[in-house]
C-alpha cells in the first residue's frame, strides 16, 4: 500500500514513521510512505502557499493552486489514489473506516495548516477525515494517526502475536484487561481464572470483561455492537448491578 502525503512540514513525519512496527513494515516494503512538500508545487520566486482570507478575518488560508497542482501531479501516477483531506470538519475516524481505507492500494493525504484550506481544494478531495473533536495546529499529526491505524491493518504488517483481530474496536467493543507476570504485584493478584488453564472459562471471562468494560466506559459502543443472546444476558446482569459497584 502506498501513502502519498502532501504537507508543508515533511520533517514532522520522519521520526514517527521510522521506528517500531511501521518502520519495519516500510523496510519490508509492505507499505511505502512518500512525503511531498506543498511548497514545491507553489509558483513564483517566494513559492507562497498561503494568503489572507477574502472578506477579512484572522489567520491565513492555504492557497488552492499548490495543493491542487500537487494532487494532480500525484494522480498522474498509478495506482489511482483516494484523496483524503485531514480537517477537524471531516468525518470522525473510526475503526470501520480504517479497515475500509486499508483496502485501497494508494491514498493521497493532504495536511491543512493555518486557519484552513481554500474551499476550492475540496473539488479534488474524495473524503475529509477528522481524528477527533479538537483542533490541532495542522493536519500532520492527524495524518500520522491515520497512516499508523491503516498501515497496521495491512496483511503482514503486524506479526501473529500482535494480530489486530482482538483489538479494542476491532469488533466494535473495548478489549478485556490483560495481565502478565508476576502473578501478584503490590498485593494485587491476577484473576484466578487466567491461570486455571481452562480455556473455555478464560474465553467466557474475557467476553464478560469486554462487555463490562465497554458498558462502563463507552455505552455508545454497546448500542452499535452485534451481540449474541449470551452477551445480552451478561449485560442484563451488569445492568442489575449498576450503582452497587
Ligand atoms: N487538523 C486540525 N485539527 C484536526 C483534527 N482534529 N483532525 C484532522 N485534521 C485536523
Amino acid at each position: 500500500m502506498i501513502f502519498d502525503i502532501l504537507t508543508l512540514f515533511p520533517e514532522m513525519f520522519l521520526s514517527p514513521l521510522e521506528g517500531s512496527i511501521i518502520g519495519k513494515a516500510r523496510e519490508a516494503c509492505k507499505v511505502t510512505i512518500n512525503l511531498f512538500n506543498i511548497r514545491d508545487y507553489a509558483e513564483g520566486k517566494h513559492r507562497v502557499t498561503d494568503d489572507y482570507p477574502f472578506g477579512g478575518g484572522k489567520g491565513m488560508i492555504m492557497k488552492p493552486e499548490p495543493i491542487i497542482r500537487g494532487v494532480e501531479a500525484l494522480q498522474a501516477n498509478k495506482p489511482t489514489a483516494r484523496v483524503i483531506l485531514m480537517t477537524p470538519q471531516g468525518t470522525p475516524l473510526r475503526q470501520e473506516m480504517v479497515k475500509r481505507l486499508a483496502q485501497h492500494a494508494r491514498l493521497i493525504i493532504i495536511c491543512g495548516r493555518y486557519e484552513g484550506v481554500d474551499e476550492r481544494v475540496r473539488a479534488v478531495v474524495d473524503e475529509e477525515i477528522s481524528i477527533g473533536d479538537y483542533v490541532l495546529t495542522g493536519g500532520e499529526l492527524a495524518a500520522l494517526v491515520l497512516v499508523d491505524a491503516v498501515a497496521r491493518m495491512i496483511p503482514g504488517v503486524l506479526g501473529d502475536e500482535e494480530a489486530s483481530e482482538d483489538d479494542s474496536f476491532s469488533k466494535g467493543l473495548l478489549e478485556y484487561p490483560h495481565y502478565t507476570r508476576p502473578r501478584e504485584f503490590a498485593g494485587r493478584r491476577v484473576p484466578e481464572v487466567l491461570i486455571s488453564g481452562d480455556h473455555q472459562a478464560i474465553e467466557q471471562w474475557r467476553r464478560a470483561e469486554t462487555l463490562r468494560r465497554t458498558w462502563e466506559r463507552r455505552p455508545d459502543l454497546i448500542s452499535r455492537a452485534r451481540l449474541s443472546d449470551e452477551d445480552q444476558r451478561i449485560l442484563e446482569k451488569l445492568n442489575g448491578t449498576s450503582g452497587t459497584d
